[in-house]
């Protein structure tokens, strides 16, 4: 094994032939903005998968107790705050968004990518692939957007559906009177999770 010595020799050789290369500024700049991004990339995809499945699993979980009634409000009320918590927990900003929204309409950045996501869709790419990130600056900050498309499964038409049952759908018109979130076949996409992280 080599001794810490050696390596901070090493190190620092490598550090000075470096910066006669380039101007260290810059690939320190550069470097430390590759190490952020590819975390942010981690956290995104991390925080994704938590939403999803503690969403999953309180949804199926009011589903079994009292049905769709049930679980209405439990979608309504919970989440935005798994929604928030995950955030918080990955130091990002998280929520859902969709073509057709019940809750939360796309930004024009998000609209253009969800119709992206139509096009892959339809060109045949499973809908659990469909995935989209690019760095963006905004006011000086550089940030990483990712977005990954929702499935639409079968218990999700109980209340997207073409065919949901009067008593839910006049539960859900009162919640959102705006809801465009129905008409959903098995196989559409739903939606799709959009990620926000500031980078360094
Ligand atoms: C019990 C009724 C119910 C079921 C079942 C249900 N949803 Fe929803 N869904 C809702 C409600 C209510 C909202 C609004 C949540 C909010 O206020 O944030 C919503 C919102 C969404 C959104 C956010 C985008 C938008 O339209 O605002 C997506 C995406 C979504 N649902 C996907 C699904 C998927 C995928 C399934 C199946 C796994 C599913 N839902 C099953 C009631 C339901």
């Amino acid at each position: 094994m080599l001794s810490p010595n050696i390596y901070l020799r090493y190190s620092l050789a490598a550090v000075i032939a470096i910066s006669v290369t380039f101007p260290l500024g810059t690939l320190a700049e550069s470097a430390q903005a590759q190490m952020s991004e590819q975390t942010a990339m981690q956290k995104s995809q991390a925080a994704i998968k938590e939403y999803a499945t503690t969403l999953k699993a309180a949804l199926q979980t009011a589903m079994k107790a009292g049905g769709p009634m049930a679980a209405i409000p439990v979608c309504h009320t919970q989440a935005p705050q798994i929604a928030a918590q995950v955030g918080k927990k990955y130091d990002l900003e998280i929520h859902r968004t969709s073509l057709k929204p019940r809750a939360i309409a796309p930004q024009p950045w998000e609209k253009t990518v969800l119709e992206q996501f139509e096009v892959e869709k339809d060109a045949g790419k499973p809908i659990g692939k469909i995935v989209w990130h690019k760095t963006v600056e905004v006011d000086g900050q550089k940030e990483l957007r990712l977005m990954k498309a929702i499935p639409t499964g079968e218990v999700c038409l109980t209340c997207h559906g073409t065919n949901v049952a009067p008593a839910v759908l006049s539960k859900i018109k009162s919640l959102y009177p705006n809801d465009e979130a129905t008409g959903y076949k098995l196989g559409d996409i739903r939606g799709a999770f959009s990620v926000t992280a500031a980078l360094n």
